[in-house]
């Protein structure tokens, strides 16, 4: 028998490639139809981001009524967030902070940044001072995604918690039971107390008190959070417990998984820096990674190439293709010459890696740009007076 797919904050795992309607149905969540998309690009009147019109965000929880009440003229905040475990982000990493920094232009609306420099410390068994830092390193790679500092708050943890942060936590703390979260994340006997405590500092941010210089000690606004699919199980929680606490339930918009070089079933480690292509990588190790390592689903030779073309539903090349490159018609053109067997699979590798280096060159220069003053004013907790403002 197949092996069962398990799929946590902390683990994802399973026979073969995931199925992503299965996880769907097992968590509850709904299927972002493209009626949605349309919506999105009705109310914002920009173009559909990549990620959306390819799937790559593919689930939701309550997104239409976040829509419904844009239309109306009530306003949202974001909330994402990163575990800085290590200071090497693969691209899978810059995903959400993509995808985030499109709607907070595309809406004009506020965003909160969790740095869960806590939860690393406890679960990567790290000092807190290590954490401390990475969460450091990593807001600059974060802010060099382009967020607008006139409505972008990052706050670490060990930092910013306190007050009304503090008294959500507590709050949300008091109205879940230990059985209810063995039953959500499979904690057991053994796991020790900050663990099972945890996942209330991951909720507090869904709820706008949490931020008084923000939005005061009463806001009722609606939250949105855009994450990967494994953080679902916190924000089920959360929302769980946010009627009882008199709060808005935390809408969600959710994505699939960035696969590893080696293939979709395998899983991208920070260990292995084969198995995944990193911000800091050289033009020179992309084009060596996707040469060597990028499963390929073309013909064995040349001959076979030609005469069979490739398999594009196991093919990471043209994947990843899916994900970054941008343009629509050069994307159908690559699916039919590849997959016909006309491109050969040197060539989609080259063009992978162009698209790549470009990216993340991009990257690479916008984070050299970021100075330490920078982090200071995105990590000040501080009012926001045009955080709406179009
Ligand atoms: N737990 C997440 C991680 O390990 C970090 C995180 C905190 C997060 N809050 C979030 C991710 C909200 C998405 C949305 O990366």
């Amino acid at each position: 028998m197949a092996q069962e797919q398990v799929v946590t904050p902390w683990e994802v795992s399973g026979s073969g490639a995931i199925d992503y309607d299965k996880l769907i149905s097992q968590f509850g969540c709904e299927k972002l139809e493209q009626r949605l998309i349309d919506r999105v690009v009705k109310l914002t009147g920009k173009r559909a981001h990549t990620f959306l019109r390819r799937g790559v965000f593919f689930a939701h929880r309550d997104f239409e009524k976040v829509l419904d009440s844009y239309e109306k003229g009530e306003k949202f905040y974001l909330y994402t967030g990163r575990g800085p475990s290590s200071e090497a982000l693969h691209l899978g990493h810059l995903i959400p902070f993509m995808f985030t920094k499109y709607l907070q232009d595309a809406f004009k609306v506020p965003l909160v940044i969790q740095l869960t420099d806590d939860e690393k410390c406890m679960w990567k068994n790290l000092s807190v001072e290590e954490t401390k830092r990475l969460a450091r390193e990593n807001a600059k790679d974060i802010i060099a995604c382009g967020f607008d500092i006139s409505r972008t708050f990052i706050f670490s943890d060990f930092q910013y918690v306190g007050r009304g942060f503090y008294e959500n936590m507590i709050t949300i703390a008091k109205s879940v039971t230990f059985n209810q979260v063995k039953g959500i994340f499979g904690f057991d006997g053994e796991s020790h107390i900050g663990k099972i405590f945890f996942p209330a500092v991951q909720a507090a941010p869904s709820f706008p008190t949490s931020f008084p210089h923000l939005f005061g000690t009463k806001s009722k606004i609606k939250c949105l959070i855009p994450c990967a699919i494994d953080q679902d199980p916190y924000f089920r929680m959360t929302r769980d417990v946010a009627p009882r606490l008199g709060y808005q339930k935390p809408a969600l918009i959710e994505s699939r998984f960035f696969p590893a070089l080696q293939g979709e079933s395998g899983k991208m480690s920070a260990s292995d820096t084969n198995s995944a292509i990193y911000v800091k990588d050289t033009q020179k190790e992309i084009k060596k990674k996707i040469a060597n390592y990028a499963l390929s689903g073309g013909g064995d030779t040349k001959e076979l190439q030609r005469k069979n073309g490739a398999n594009l539903k196991v093919d990471i090349p043209f994947k990843y293709l899916t994900f970054f490159l941008d343009d629509d018609e050069e994307l159908e053109r690559i699916r039919d010459e590849y997959g016909s067997g006309r491109m050969l699979t040197g060539e989609i590798k080259n063009i992978l890696s162009d698209v790549l280096w470009k990216m993340v060159e991009q990257h690479q220069q916008a984070r050299l740009a970021v100075t330490e003053e920078m982090v200071d004013a995105f990590m000040a907790p501080r009012e926001m007076p045009f955080m709406f403002e179009k």
